[in-house]
């Protein structure tokens, strides 16, 4: 691919369409909304509105942070406090289909609201080939979103735009270095949009939140010099029986970490890392030290197929 005709091309085609009209993106600091919000300030400057929508399941640190890593390259991002909305949708619901539903829903509430108050009548979405064809062979859904945000294209004239739709990741990641993005963004590990609540199975409290943000942030520290694919923790629903301090015998139900680790091009299949034995070991003893409630560390061992990379 030549990435700077790329993104030439892509830079005319969103001034082409846009005109004059305001746009809006959301950005989660993953590198395909990452590389289209830069694509598109590029394109259309301050007709574009990022905004950033704080769902409570994002990574420790992680709607902050990229909020900083953007202001430094010039760019705002409004960050939308959503927390409580999703944690109330989200609340007493242990089927992940419905999990999912119910953060989409949420997201498309949230973000409706957003795109209203804006006056945009451009959507602009960091849609990528591998989000188009698992929806294709019917892995995933791909809802129409101008409805979900309670949009009639039809009455307001309103347009999505998906610069990257023939692009896999890494493709993204090439475009997103040649823009000038920084590195822990071009580089960063692919997190999915209803983000903790995938690594959480049964329901999604803060508190079991909390768990499960403490245990990726271990895995992702731990396997760094690695650079997999994507590595996480997933917060299992049953608990396991341990003892607990010196005395034989004190017995207790605690939490269980599978930990994922996966090599893959563009998420369509992967394969497990093979992280070594001493490292696994460390990993296990640093998450039931820093987490209390935690007894049990579990490393998954399953390729997609038939395994996915996510658990729900
Ligand atoms: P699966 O679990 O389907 O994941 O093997 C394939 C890739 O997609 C990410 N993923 C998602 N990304 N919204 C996203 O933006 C989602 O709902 C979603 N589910 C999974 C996953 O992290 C992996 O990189």
């Amino acid at each position: 691919m030549d990435t700077k005709k790329f993104i030439e091309e892509k830079m005319s085609e969103i001034r082409q369409r846009a005109g004059s009209a305001k746009a809006i993106n959301a950005l989660s600091g993953g590198v395909d909304s990452s590389a289209v919000t830069l694509l598109g300030h590029r394109a259309i400057g301050d007709r574009l509105k990022t905004v950033l929508i704080d769902t409570g399941v994002m990574r420790e640190r992680e709607p902050e942070s990229v909020v900083e890593i953007f202001k430094r390259i010039g760019l705002t991002v409004h960050l939308i406090e959503a927390q409580e909305e999703f944690f109330r949708a989200l609340k007493g619901i242990i089927d992940p289909e419905e999990k999912r539903k119910a953060f989409r829903n949420t997201f498309y509430i949230v973000l409706g609201r957003a795109v209203k108050e804006s006056g945009a009548t451009f959507l602009l979405q960091g849609t990528i080939a591998a989000d188009i064809s698992e929806t294709r062979r019917g892995v995933k859904t791909q809802h129409n979103i101008l409805e979900q945000i309670g949009i009639d294209p039809q009455i307001y004239g309103f347009q999505v735009i998906e610069p990257l739709r023939e692009l896999y990741k890494d493709g993204v990641r090439e475009v997103a270095k040649a823009l000038g993005l920084p590195q822990e963004i071009f580089e960063r590990m692919p997190f999915p949009g209803p983000g903790l609540a995938t690594r959480i199975i049964g329901e999604v409290t803060p508190e079991r939140v909390a768990v499960v943000r403490k245990a990726v942030k271990i895995v992702e520290e731990e396997v760094e010099p690695l650079k997999p694919f994507q590595a996480f923790a997933v917060l299992l629903s049953d608990q396991a029986t341990g003892v607990t301090g010196s005395e034989e015998g004190r017995r207790s139900f605690g939490d269980i970490i599978a930990i994922r680790s996966v090599e893959s091009r563009d998420a369509i299949r992967a394969e497990v890392t093979e992280i070594p034995w001493e490292l696994l070991k460390k990993i296990q003893k640093r998450i039931v030290a820093e987490i209390p409630s935690v007894n049990k560390v579990l490393y998954d061992l399953t390729p997609k197929p038939p395994s996915t990379i996510e658990y729900i």
